[in-house]
């Protein structure tokens, strides 16, 4: 019988242990750069995972918070938000769309499209209506998020799971027909643009046109999960914009509130409707100070020009990595968009996190062999020119190590 595996010392006793820490406290940061409670430096290229667009202690950020929070931090939806509607209308103008729900973290966004999905389905008679998901997927840690979600870690320890979906592999248009063909009750189709968690894994624009029409046949709604991939992040406001097409339902979070925490359900015509008075809701969600970090956020990716940037600093970040990394046998492959960026490695590597970390680079891993990085959208091309300078020598000595069997 194996050993059972060590448990890690929490380092933080009274914060229950669901993370994998490393033993670093961040004390405070300036664009690209953190510091730690020891003094030491880090260049950012994980962007709390995608959420600090605008890096750390924006210029015209913290002016705008510092103002929202002198005046109001929360109300209530007992009554008028303008904010909301501010930021709503924003949301609607860049995406093509035509109202918005407000929450507060990816998983509350994503429940949100699952619930309008399933009321769209009992809208139409259909008594157990399903959704299409897809496998390696991540749409967050709630009980029908996780259900949603392709991968069995996040589920294991939590069933039952809820019921009413359907999965598919990625990219595989004769998959979801057979299940168009086959059965009657699926409602919707659930994505995300670019799989983040599990691997930076992207559907083609092919795909996702032939989506579309499939749902505009079959009257399903498309509902594409832009919580990681969206807010600029490939160079576009939103990853599906590359493909030429507009969903019907697009869960946001992370970036939209650049560090405050937010979450948004944003809809078309064909979803507007689906929700009535008395059918969701939440005491937080589109509080002024949120819907300020949104407003601020959307008006200083414009003013700043960060949507052209992240395509041209993106392009040449990947190139710096692809040239440095050229000819290593062990890189399966570099896949991405605009500063979405995953390098496959052909084994596990998130020893890189601690290696990278000891010589001053944040980064991440995930689906075990993806080295990704994620950085805010302000990242410079010297910045981005040092992240490869940093990484391309630790990934080169790690992939020259023998394998640990
Ligand atoms: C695509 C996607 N959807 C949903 C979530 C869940 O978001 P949150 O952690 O804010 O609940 C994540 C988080 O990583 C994500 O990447």
């Amino acid at each position: 019988m194996n050993a059972p595996e060590p448990v890690p010392q929490n380092p933080m006793p009274h914060v229950m242990n669901t993370y994998g820490r490393l033993p670093i406290a961040l004390s405070h940061g300036k664009g690209c750069w953190l510091w730690d409670t020891q003094g030491r430096r880090y260049l950012d290229a994980l962007g709390g995972i995608a959420v600090n667009t605008l890096g750390h202690g924006h210029p015209k950020l913290v002016p705008a918070l510092q103002d929202q929070v002198a005046r109001l931090i929360h109300c209530s939806n007992y009554y008028e938000v303008p904010l909301q509607e501010q930021l709503a209308a924003r949301l609607c103008e860049i995406s093509g769309l035509s109202a918005a729900f407000f929450c507060n973290s990816g998983l509350e966004a994503n429940e949100g499209a699952i619930k309008i999905a399933r009321k769209y389905g009992h809208d139409r008679g259909i008594e157990r209506p399903e959704i299409i998901v897809y496998e390696k997927a991540f749409h967050g840690r709630s009980i029908a998020t996780l259900s949603a979600t392709g991968n069995p870690k996040v589920q294991k320890g939590f069933e039952p799971l809820v019921e009413g979906f359907v999965r598919v592999p990625l990219n595989d248009l004769a998959a979801v027909q057979e299940v168009a063909r086959t059965n009657p009750n699926v409602v919707a189709v659930f994505l995300e643009v670019i799989q983040g968690e599990g691997g930076i894994n992207q559907t083609r624009a092919d795909y996702l046109q032939g989506l579309r029409r499939l749902c505009d046949e079959r009257g399903w709604l498309m509902m594409l999960d832009e919580v990681q991939c969206g807010l600029g992040r490939t160079g576009r406001w939103f990853a599906h914009q590359w493909a030429g097409i507009v969903p019907d339902v697009m869960p946001l979070a992370k970036g939209l509130g650049s560090g405050v925490p937010i979450g948004a359900i944003v809809v078309g015509p064909k979803a507007k409707d689906v929700l009535g008075p008395g059918n969701h809701g939440t005491t937080f969600g589109g509080n002024p100070l949120a819907m300020r970090a949104g407003v601020e956020t959307l008006r200083i990716v414009v003013e700043d020009g960060l949507l052209d940037h992240v395509a041209r600093v993106g392009q040449a970040l990947r190139s710096a990595l692809e040239s440095g990394l050229a000819g290593e046998s062990g890189v399966v492959e570099f896949r991405g968009q605009g500063l979405m960026i995953g390098i496959e490695l052909d084994r596990p590597c998130g020893v890189l996190l601690q290696r990278a970390a000891d010589a001053g680079l944040m980064i991440s891993v995930t689906a075990d062999r993806v080295v990704r990085l994620l950085p805010p959208l302000i990242i410079s091309a010297e910045e981005a020119a040092q992240v490869a300078a940093i990484l391309v020598p630790l990934v080169k000595a790690f992939l020259a190590e023998p394998r640990t069997p």
